[in-house]
């Protein structure tokens, strides 16, 4: 088989050519950053539970009318992805105060917001990510108001979509990251859709019952048993890639 062309080189994915124009190949991989790359290490299998927690979000979404990126998975590690230019703006969205903004402002992690919080950051690693405001992606040229826009509403409405998937298997939606592109149909005109991942390394989740961290802080805080976490998250979504089966989520009451 002829070498495909590595486009991209990241530190939990790598991005491949794919096999048709307008196709690009996400591999998914162990290695785990945190802190802008300054902590770095391994969680065993997280490549093969995101691919398969990221598959089975991104079609659910698909589901119901939000347009991305995700095609088809290809293997453990790989999935197929339209092709999209990036957006260069990472979308956040809070539901409870944790992370950077517990730091930023001093307010208690775990703390329920009224409602939920949008956050922008600039996707420039050398800079680390800076948070951002609406004036400032405009000013600069990141994205235009109508690609703010729709990104915002396409956010929240996922985050409501999420929220309830997460909650009827036993977890809360503590916040996420998303990741956005322009797509240009076959007519030429152009849509934002959804891109990259959802998973435990760009989600917080946290056990309904115990508030036990079930996502990337394990390895963050150091918290031990990080592996056991994104399987266990897997498992309650019913895409556990050795079980053989999927059988999608189990509710819990
Ligand atoms: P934060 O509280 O550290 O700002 O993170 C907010 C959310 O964004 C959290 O769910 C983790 C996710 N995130 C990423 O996916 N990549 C990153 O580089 C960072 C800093 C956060």
């Amino acid at each position: 088989m002829a070498k495909r062309r590595r486009i991209y080189e990241g530190r939990a994915k790598d991005i491949y050519e794919g096999p048709e124009p307008g196709t690009l190949v996400q591999h998914f991989k162990d290695d785990a950053s945190a802190f802008n790359n300054t902590k770095r290490g391994t969680i065993t299998g997280k490549g093969v539970i995101n691919n398969r927690i990221s598959e089975f979000l991104m079609s659910r979404l698909q589901e119901i009318g939000v347009p991305n990126h995700f095609i088809r998975r290809l293997n453990m590690r790989e999935q197929l992805v339209r092709e999209v230019e990036i957006i260069p703006i990472g979308v956040v969205i809070r539901n409870v105060v944790a992370g950077s903004m517990a730091k930023r402002l001093g307010i208690k992690e775990g703390t329920q917001l009224p409602r939920s919080i949008a956050e922008y950051y600039w996707k420039n690693q050398e800079l680390g990510n800076p948070l951002v405001s609406e004036e400032h992606i405009t000013a600069f040229g990141w994205a235009m108001p109508q690609d703010i826009d729709d990104m915002l509403s396409l956010s929240l409405r996922i985050n409501d979509f999420l929220t309830g998937l997460f909650l009827g298997v036993g977890m809360r939606l503590i916040d996420f990251k998303l990741e956005f592109g322009r797509y240009y149909d076959e007519n030429g005109d152009m849509r934002v859709i959804l891109a990259d991942e959802i998973s435990p390394d760009n989600c917080r989740l946290w056990d309904s019952t115990t508030s036990e961290k079930l996502d990337m802080d394990r390895f963050r805080e150091d918290l031990g048993e990080a592996a056991e976490a994104y399987q266990e998250v897997a498992r309650r979504l019913g895409v556990l890639p050795d079980g053989g089966e999927l059988n999608g989520p189990r509710m819990v009451q």
